[in-house]
């Protein structure tokens, strides 16, 4: 199955919902799914590995060598889950139009899009290129940077429109839209863009730190005690190190928080995206 992840709007949180959201709820879902991001983007260059995803970066002009990758895959690989995370502008029509060329079809698409207003008609535009080239496709929008999960239609007038200011709800029907998920806004989600790493690896690190957080830090603590009896390390020293170990459990606990909440308010999209 291939999730393309695309929206002509440059900056609507394609790349971050491709690899650090989708990798999340596709292993939420089942534990043990292949998952390989392909970038496709003329303007960015994603340069990390991780340890749950194989990630590929490519040109825009390499677009039919990757997609012959991806047939492959899906001829001889169906459950694997191949996520193709498009570049905005032109990057994202040419990527739809060499689906439908090379008739890749066990697609699913996901649209991102935040609260500005003039994504709405890159929105319309990217969909109805995907309905064109392909009847009945399935579409996701993606609420990104949502502050206020509880209360989406008042914060993206884009999709739910406005009466007041005479804006017209997107026709989710006519638009083929299946669903729509929610990424809220998390800060921490550009640390981890700007040290190369991807949530579900941090997600599946924090979970180890936490299984035994009391006898870990128990240990810790005995472990410094021992390093100040033996003259090791002083007071102070002993004290700097522990503080760093509890900043460690500390994060552990925001990015399980982080990661669980968008587990959470996505439990409606899970299905479509392990189909
Ligand atoms: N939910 C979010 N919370 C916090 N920051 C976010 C979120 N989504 C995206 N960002 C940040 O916004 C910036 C743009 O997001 P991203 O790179 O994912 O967009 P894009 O659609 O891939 O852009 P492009 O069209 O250039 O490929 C990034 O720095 C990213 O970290
Ligand atoms: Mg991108």
């Amino acid at each position: 199955m291939n999730i393309v992840v695309c929206n002509t709007k440059g900056g609507a949180g394609k790349t971050t919902i491709s690899l650090n959201v989708l990798p999340l709820l596709i292993k939420t879902k089942i534990e043990d799914e292949e998952i390989a991001y392909y970038q496709l983007d003329d303007n960015n260059k994603i340069i990390l590995n991780s340890n749950n995803v194989k990630i590929k970066t490519y040109k825009i002009n390499e677009a039919n060598e990757v997609l012959d990758e991806i047939m492959l895959e899906n001829l001889t690989n169906p459950e694997k889950a191949n996520i193709v995370d498009c570049g905005g502008g032109n990057d994202t029509k040419i990527v739809i139009k060499n689906l439908a060329e090379n008739r890749i079809e066990d697609n699913i698409f996901i649209v991102p899009l935040n609260q500005n207003l003039s994504v709405r008609h890159n929105v319309i535009d990217t969909i109805n290129l995907i309905k064109e080239n392909f009847k009945n496709a399935k579409i996701i929008l993606i609420a990104n940077n949502v502050f206020d999960v509880n209360n989406i239609q008042k914060e993206f007038l884009s999709i739910f429109g406005d009466e007041d200011f005479d804006i017209e709800p997107l026709n989710l029907k006519e638009l083929n839209v299946k669903n729509i998920g929610i990424v809220p806004f998390i800060p921490f989600l550009q640390v981890i863009e700007a040290k190369k790493e991807i949530l579900l690896d941090k997600y599946n690190e924090a979970k180890e730190i936490l299984k035994d957080e009391k006898i870990a830090t128990k240990k810790f603590a005995e472990k410094l005690d021992k390093e100040l009896k033996e003259g090791k390390i002083t007071k102070e020293e002993m004290k700097q190190k522990f503080s760093e170990f509890r900043n460690i459990v500390r994060n552990a606990k925001r990015i399980t928080a982080a990661a669980e909440k968008i587990i959470e308010v996505n439990q409606d999209i899970l299905e479509d995206l392990t189909k």
